[in-house]
C-alpha cells in the first residue's frame, strides 16, 4: 500500500428535507452573506431555489444570485461572478445544482481572492493561494464536486476545458437531500451514475498494486451504484435508491476510493479517461461528461488491460462475479478449442468490459462516439487540447502517447 494523505473536510448534511435546513447550516459555519450560483433553471422550476432562499431568510443570511451556469461551465460567467461577489462583499459562495454550478462557484471563490484573471489558474500560469469558502446544495449525484478537490471550467474562445486540483477547492459544507434528485431526467441520472463509477475506476486502475481495504471500498461503491441505478430508472421517486446513489457519488470522488493506490505527490489514479472525455466536452459543450465517459472508458480498457490483467480480473470478480474458466474445475466438454490460461484471462477480462459497457448502455448511455456527434475527422481537433492538458505522454496504468489516444478515440467511433 502506497503512502497517502487523505483530507476530506466537507461536512455532509444528508437526508430528507436537508435542503430546508440550508440556512441554519450555513449560519452554523459562521457565514452571513452568500452568492447563490445556479444553472439553467431546473432549481427554479423544481422550487429548490425558493426553498433554499426561504431557509436563508429564516436564518438571517443575506444573498445575491447568479443564474445561468450551463453544463460544462464557461469562464466568462465565472468572471461575472467574481465581480458580483466582490461588489456584494459575500463571505460564502453557495452553488445550488450539480458539478457545473459547483465548479463555477469554486472558480469564483478562487478568483475573488486573486488579483489577476482567474483563467491563469486553469492555464497553470498561477497557483491559487486562498479562496472564499464554498457551501453546496447538491441536486444531481454525478461529479462528486461537492467534496472533491477539483474544479473544471471550459474556455470557449480557446476551445479548452481545464481542471485544477487543490484542497482549497474542497467545499466546507454539502447539503445532500436525495429528494431533490427525484426530478432528474433519466439521461442525466444515467450520466451521473456513469461518472461516479468512473471516478472509482480511475483510481482502481491506477497501475499500482492491489490495496484490499481500498479495493473493497471501491468495488462496494460500484456494486451499490449498479444495484440502485435500475431502481431509479424504474421509479425516479425511489428514495432509498436515490439516497444510495447520492452517497456513492460523494464517496466516489472525495479521495476515499484512492487511498494507497496513488503515487505520493501525484494524483490518486490514472485519469486518462477523464482527460480524453474533457476534450470531447471542450469541442462540443453539449456533450454530457458522463455520456462521454460511457464511451471512452470501455475503449480505453480494451486498449490497456494487458498491462495489468490481474486488476481487471479482480474488478470482474468483485463487481460482476466473473471468473476465468479453469480447465481443472470447469466442465469444458462442450467447447471444441483448447482453453489456455491466457485465453481464459482474455475471455474473462473482455467479458468484464462487455458487462460494464452493456450496463451503461442499459441505462441509456451511448456506446459510440458517433452517437455523441463525433466523427473521424473530429479526432484531430481533440489533440491540441489533449496535448496542453495531458502532455505528450500520460497515464499511469499504461503510459500512452497522443497516437495511442487517437487509436482509442478511433476504436470508439
Ligand atoms: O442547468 P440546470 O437547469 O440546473 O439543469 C441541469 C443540467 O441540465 C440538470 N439538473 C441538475 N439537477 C437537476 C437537474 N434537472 C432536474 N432536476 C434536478 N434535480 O442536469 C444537467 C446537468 O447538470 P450538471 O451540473 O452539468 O451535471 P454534473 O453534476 O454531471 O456536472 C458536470 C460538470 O462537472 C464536471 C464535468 O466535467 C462537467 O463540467 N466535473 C467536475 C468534477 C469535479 N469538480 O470534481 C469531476 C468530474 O469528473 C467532472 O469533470
Ligand atoms: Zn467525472
Amino acid at each position: 500500500m502506497n503512502d497517502f494523505s487523505f483530507y476530506s473536510p466537507t461536512r455532509c448534511v444528508f437526508g430528507r428535507g436537508a435542503c430546508d435546513r440550508t440556512g441554519e447550516e450555513v449560519a452554523a459555519e459562521g457565514f452571513r452573506r452568500a452568492l447563490i450560483v445556479y444553472g439553467g433553471g431546473s432549481v427554479v422550476r423544481t422550487g429548490t431555489l425558493d426553498r433554499v432562499k426561504r431557509s436563508l431568510d429564516q436564518a438571517g443570511i443575506g444573498y445575491v444570485e447568479l443564474g445561468g451556469v450551463r453544463p460544462n461551465p464557461e469562464v466568462e460567467l465565472v468572471r461575472k461572478g467574481i465581480e458580483l461577489a466582490r461588489a456584494e462583499a459575500v463571505d460564502v459562495v453557495l452553488p445550488v445544482g450539480g458539478g457545473s454550478a459547483i465548479d463555477c462557484a469554486k472558480a469564483i471563490a478562487l478568483g475573488v481572492r486573486y488579483d489577476g484573471d482567474v483563467w491563469d489558474f486553469f492555464a497553470k500560469r498561477a497557483v491559487p493561494a486562498d479562496r472564499l469558502p464554498v457551501a453546496v446544495v447538491l441536486t444531481i449525484p454525478a461529479s462528486g464536486s461537492e467534496a472533491s478537490n477539483s474544479c473544471v471550467i471550459n474556455n470557449d474562445a480557446q476551445q479548452l476545458k481545464c481542471g485544477i486540483n487543490t484542497d482549497l477547492n474542497r467545499p466546507v459544507l454539502a447539503i445532500l437531500d436525495p429528494e431533490l434528485t427525484f426530478t432528474l431526467p433519466p439521461y442525466q441520472t444515467a450520466a451521473g451514475v456513469t461518472d461516479m463509477i468512473s471516478h472509482v475506476m480511475e483510481r482502481f486502475f491506477s497501475g499500482e498494486p492491489a490495496v484490499p481495504v481500498t479495493d473493497n471500498i471501491a468495488c462496494g461503491l460500484i456494486r451499490a451504484a449498479i444495484d440502485a441505478a435500475p431502481r431509479v430508472m424504474d421509479d425516479p421517486r425511489d428514495y432509498d435508491a436515490r439516497a444510495n446513489l447520492m452517497w456513492v457519488g460523494t464517496l466516489a470522488h472525495n479521495g476515499l476510493a484512492g487511498c494507497g493506490l496513488g503515487i505520493p505527490g501525484k494524483r490518486d489514479g490514472d485519469w486518462t479517461c477523464h482527460g480524453l472525455e474533457h476534450e470531447l466536452s471542450a469541442l462540443d459543450p453539449a456533450i454530457t461528461h458522463g455520456a462521454g465517459l460511457a464511451v471512452i472508458f470501455p475503449s480505453w480498457m480494451r486498449f490497456v488491460w494487458r498491462e495489468h490483467p490481474e486488476r481487471f480480473l479482480e474488478f470482474g470478480r468483485q463487481v460482476f462475479g466473473i471468473e476465468p474458466v479453469d480447465p481443472e474445475l470447469d466442465d469444458l466438454s462442450d467447447i471444441d478449442e483448447e482453453i489456455t490460461p491466457e485465453r481464459a484471462v482474455h475471455d474473462a477480462v473482455e467479458a468484464t468490459i462487455d458487462e460494464l459497457q452493456d450496463f451503461f448502455v442499459s441505462l441509456g448511455m451511448p456506446r459510440t462516439l458517433g452517437e455523441l456527434g463525433i466523427a473521424e475527422e473530429d479526432i484531430e481537433k481533440l489533440m491540441p487540447g489533449l496535448a496542453i492538458n495531458r502532455g505528450e505522454r500520460f497515464g499511469s496504468f499504461k503510459e500512452l502517447t497522443l497516437d495511442d489516444a487517437r487509436e482509442i478515440y478511433r476504436s470508439a467511433l
